[in-house]
């Protein structure tokens, strides 16, 4: 079973230590928690797609430590000297757009897709000539980072389709039986996973998926609203520009169906809805009990559970809590069908709630649980 360690000097330590030997580690971030292994150890790498039930068709994230001097200190320093990203493959606006995302964003929630590097074993990139490289902003993943010198490998610490664990306690959830260690950094701050940008050799930007860093943001940084690819990236292994982003990620064990529009816009609650399952509310925002009573009205069932990711609509809430309250409804007996209320807001972090609800709602090609 996984003991669940506090972030101590010693505890930090010997989590460094394993990870040199090869072993595999939980890992908390500002985002998800993540499984770490030695990017550049391909046994290493062999147990992280093993103990996730993770296809190798799906490449990882590289974890890199934040330097001393950053963002000062150049990329050419921190990416392609050890030969992680192959800068002699990028055009000058490609390593300026590099450079200006990073330095505004890392450490944090983005993630930048770049040519990879000589250092970059096949199963990180599976087979891609790129490679997806982040610097977390979590201190307890900086300290592990630096104590065991190596750049991480690091998907989020869940079963292969399943939720992404935003508590020390849902990584036991979710490989208790297969995982030695996961230290404890407490709940994640920002509770959805990085924003994943690529940069086109030319400069082109293209987000694979949205996330922690609203896309606003990277424009503002950027001057180009970066081109999603959303569409593509539903087929996985047909092309697709980002081959983990199925349709049916993040996906709690229930059946969930996100309404098209918030309770308040709608006339009627879908004929489907009826049909006496017993229902688990999923509030975007609002007031205690206003959802319940709108779902009643709309003549919907009483739902046995109802929860409202953030009363104030704070969307920084809303998605802190969104992986947590997933897991909860998918505890609760009395729960047939999940029904989710769509954020009311467009931009900002509601796009990452609601990519992350509109995949859970998506169950027919989901890997079965194991
Ligand atoms: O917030 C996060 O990014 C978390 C924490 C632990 O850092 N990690 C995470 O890793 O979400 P994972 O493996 O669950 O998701 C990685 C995503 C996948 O959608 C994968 O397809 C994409 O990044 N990705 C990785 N390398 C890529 C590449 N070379 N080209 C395109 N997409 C890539
Ligand atoms: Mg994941």
């Amino acid at each position: 079973m996984t003991r669940v360690l506090a972030p101590t000097a010693a505890n930090l330590l010997d989590a460094a230590q394993r990870l040199r030997a090869g072993e595999l580690v939980g890992m908390p971030t500002e985002t998800v928690y993540g499984l770490a292994g030695n990017a550049l150890d391909s046994s290493a790498l062999a147990k992280i797609f093993a103990m996730k039930d993770r296809p190798t068709f799906d490449p990882l994230i590289v974890h890199i430590a934040k330097p001393r001097r950053f963002p000062e200190r150049d990329l050419r320093v921190l990416l392609e000297a050890p030969g992680l990203v192959d800068g002699s493959a990028m055009s000058e606006k490609a390593r300026a757009r590099a450079a200006r995302l990073a330095s505004a964003f890392w450490p944090g929630p983005l993630t930048l897709v770049l040519p990879r590097g000589p250092a970059i074993p096949d199963l990180v990139t599976a087979g891609l000539d790129t490679v997806a490289i982040r610097m977390p902003a979590h201190e307890v993943a900086q300290s592990l980072l630096a104590l065991c010198g190596l750049p991480l490998a690091a998907p989020s610490a869940n079963r292969f389709g399943r939720i992404s664990p935003t508590k020390a306690e849902h990584v036991v959830a979710e490989l208790g039986l297969r995982l030695d260690v996961v230290l404890d950094g407490g709940p994640c701050a920002i509770g959805v996973e990085s924003t994943v940008v690529a940069i086109a050799n030319d400069g082109t930007l293209t987000l694979l998926r949205p996330g922690g860093i609203p896309v606003e943001a990277i424009a503002a940084v950027a001057g180009e609203i970066p081109e999603a690819r959303a569409g593509i990236l539903e087929e996985p292994g047909k092309g697709a520009a980002s081959p983990g982003m199925s349709a049916s990620h993040y996906a709690p064990a229930k059946p969930l169906v996100l309404l098209e529009r918030p309770l308040r816009e709608m006339a009627a609650i879908p004929a489907m809805l009826l049909g006496g399952m017993r229902i688990g509310l999923l509030v975007s925002g609002g007031s205690r009990g206003a959802a319940d009573k709108r779902f009643r009205v709309l003549g919907g069932p009483a739902p046995a559970l109802s929860v409202t990711l953030s009363h104030s609509r704070d969307l920084s809430e809303a998605a802190s809590r969104l992986f947590g309250v997933l897991r909860q409804f998918d505890a609760k007996e009395d729960v047939d069908l999940i029904v989710a209320e769509p954020p009311t807001e467009a931009g900002g972090l509601a796009h990452a709630i609601r990519d992350r609800l509109t995949r859970a709602s998506r169950r027919a090609d989901r890997p079965p649980r194991t």
